[in-house]
């Protein structure tokens, strides 16, 4: 039997016991097709189909442009390539705030057009009316508490939450909210470990870290981020593993070279023709009366 066909699709069930084996759970972001098949491969257990290409992907300034439709297209995608990693689709900006009725159509959505097995959604206490529609419509549900991207206007930036005793408080009573409203992970952003720490410890579901320290059930990162692919500005908590876009500039520059020099195309990289028929294709065009201009130069 191959590594392929032992291999199983993430459950909910299974992430639980890596918390209770105390087994790391690894995640990572993907937003299309070839980088989710090769996180797949890597055996990565959930991927995260972040608003946040927004920047990394689309460019905006912020996540709060990107709408359902773009980020169904994306998990659409993502799910293409992902077949064993538990895929969460992460709700964009007002598309559940408004009301629950709107929470469980636009998740329904995630599930029902891109086959995902949960969704994620950013805020605390105020969210559980949100969150319990969505989990009565039988859909796992992430939270997601400390940096909210959503929410930056209110926060002021991309800066570290729960640094007071009194805010990290209020980062926990907000878990405990969203727990009794039914979530079954938690990721947290942004936050110091002793937060990170005690939220873990204390609630009996996953809880994943993004800037939220060691002592978590599993770890985040936005992938371009780890592979250097996203350079307009780099959290603390992230780790480059690679530096794509040294690797990807050099690349085009040598493309850029070898084509203004004539290097390429070699002849390694063109087709044959059949034996015998470029002789015959050269008699025939020179018997053809020459091209009639119909005004398409440039003059
Ligand atoms: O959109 C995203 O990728 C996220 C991360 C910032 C955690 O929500």
């Amino acid at each position: 039997m191959n590594e392929a066909s032992q291999r199983v699709k993430v459950t909910l069930p299974m992430l639980f016991e890596k918390k209770q084996k105390r087994e790391p759970i690894t995640m990572l972001t993907a937003y299309d097709y070839p980088l989710a098949l090769l996180e797949d491969r890597a055996g990565i257990d959930i991927i995260l189909v972040g608003d946040s290409l927004g920047m990394t992907v689309l460019g905006y300034d912020s996540t709060l442009p990107v709408t359902m439709d773009v980020m169904v297209v994306h998990a659409q995608a993502v799910r293409r390539g992902a077949k064993y990693a538990f895929v969460i689709g992460d709700m964009p900006y007002m598309s559940y705030q408004i009301s629950p009725a709107e929470a469980v159509r636009n998740a329904g959505r995630f599930m029902a057009e891109a086959g995902c097995d949960g969704v994620k959604l950013e805020g605390g206490a105020a969210m559980a009316p949100a969150v319990k529609a969505i989990v009565s419509a039988g859909i796992p549900v992430m939270g997601h508490l400390g940096i909210t991207p959503q929410s930056m206007s209110m926060l002021g930036g991309f800066r570290s939450q729960g640094r007071s005793a009194e805010a990290a408080l209020r980062i926990v009573k907000d878990a405990d909210a969203l727990f009794e409203a039914g979530i079954s992970m938690l990721l947290l952003e942004g936050v110091p470990p002793e937060v990170g720490k005690c939220i873990s410890e204390r609630l009996p579901i996953p809880v994943i870290s993004i800037g939220a320290g060691p002592y978590c059930d599993g770890q985040l990162l936005i992938v371009h981020d780890a592979l250097g692919f996203f350079d307009r500005f780099t959290p603390k908590f992230v780790k480059k593993y690679a530096d794509l876009s040294a690797v990807i500039s050099a690349a085009l520059e040598q493309y850029k070279q070898e084509v203004a020099t004539k290097q390429f195309p070699g002849p390694e990289h063109c087709y044959k023709m059949i034996p015998g028929e470029a002789q015959s294709f050269m008699e025939e065009v020179a018997k053809l009366e020459p091209v009639k201009d119909a005004g398409g130069k440039v003059s």
